[in-house]
């Protein structure tokens, strides 16, 4: 593809925090992250919580400041737009949450929260603003009806619909869902993902789509990014990371993927729970492979020095041992 089909580029991204309180020190989130969301396209970030995906999303949507490393959109760079610009990008730029109630006034109704970004920041007049907003909840499957009630008269899946409907009345280009899906029942789940697909190629948006689980993020995504302690360790098409993964944390993950028995479920999600209690959540700075304490394939080199991301067969891993470790793959 060529150069202008890219609409965001993440480029060596540092996101860091200082911790407050009494122990103080810093954060570091994410670390040199590179990522690219070409039009129409669909990147998924996946990690486990606290590898750094909502710190990304947000350092994309300027909610969070980057540290480092840059970011542009549509070839602007955008890493330090100032209010104005980046009441600009809001037309161009959404995201969907995992809890879109948190973030409805439940005395407002449907109407009127889909309509306010209308009202305050396009200044539209009221009868486009209806216009847009019975075509945005009829996009998302919801009778013109919805607009005159309030939010808590619907299920977690239809208000979920409901945030989807905001974000699309500005007509966007690129949204990001931040765990988008992760609250609802896995039915509902599949519903609002097969309606976010459908989104995509009839109104040509382009997802950046966090979310922890593999499965969730593979059924929606062309290309995978997965994140470990705030860095990138694999990154490619879907079908290849997703299906035949090539680093030890990527497969873990997919070990990790929902199966129906409620019972292995349990037992699955219990072991993962250890695992990441036991090791940290965010990589100490200048050692090895930050997976080496968990990983079963962890040799002297993977202790002392980091692994860089090298492409592999149009798959980018950051692993001293995948060419001895990933022989399944064709
Ligand atoms: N506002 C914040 N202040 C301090 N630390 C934060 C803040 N937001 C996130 N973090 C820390 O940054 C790391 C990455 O968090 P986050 O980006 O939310 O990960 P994820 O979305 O993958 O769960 C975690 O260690 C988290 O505790
Ligand atoms: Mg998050």
């Amino acid at each position: 593809m060529t150069e202008h089909t890219t609409l965001l580029r993440v480029h060596d991204l540092d996101v860091s925090y200082r911790r407050s309180g009494r122990r103080g020190g810093t954060v570091h989130a994410v670390r040199g992250v590179d990522l690219t969301v070409r039009r129409g396209e669909t990147v998924g970030l996946v990690g486990e919580s606290g590898s750094g995906k909502s710190s990304i999303g947000s350092a994309v949507l300027g909610l969070v400041p980057a540290t480092g490393g840059s970011v542009e959109f549509d070839g602007a760079d955008i890493t330090r737009g100032s209010r104005a610009e980046r009441r600009l990008l809001a037309r161009r730029m959404q995201v969907v949450f995992q809890d879109p109630y948190g973030s409805m006034n439940p005395a407002h109704t449907v109407g009127d929260t889909l309509g306010e970004a209308l009202r305050y920041n396009l200044g539209l007049p009221a009868d486009e603003i209806r216009e847009r907003v019975l075509r945005a909840l009829d996009d998302v499957g919801l009778p013109p009806g919805a607009a005159r009630r309030h939010p808590a008269s619907f299920s977690g899946g239809q208000r979920q619909r409901i945030a989807i409907a905001r974000a699309l009345v500005m007509d966007p280009e690129f949204v990001v869902c931040d765990e988008a899906v992760s609250a609802l029942d896995l039915s509902v789940q599949a519903q609002v993902l097969n309606l976010l697909a459908r989104l995509k190629r009839t109104r040509g948006l382009s997802y950046l789509f966090i979310s922890h689980d593999l499965a969730v993020v593979r059924h929606l995504s062309d290309t995978i990014v997965v994140l470990y302690a705030g860095r990138v360790v694999e990154r490619g098409p879907a079908a290849l990371v997703a299906d035949r993964p090539s680093h030890p944390y990527t497969r873990a993950l997919l070990a990790a993927a929902p199966v129906p028995d409620p019972v292995v479920q349990r037992r699955r999600q219990a072991e993962r729970r250890r695992a990441a209690a036991a090791a940290p959540a965010v990589g100490r700075a200048g050692d090895g492979c930050a997976f080496a304490p968990r990983c079963p394939f962890a040799q002297d080199i993977c202790w002392t020095a980091r692994p860089a991301l090298v492409d592999r067969d149009g798959v980018a891993v950051a692993c001293h041992r995948s060419d001895e470790t990933a022989d399944h793959r064709a």
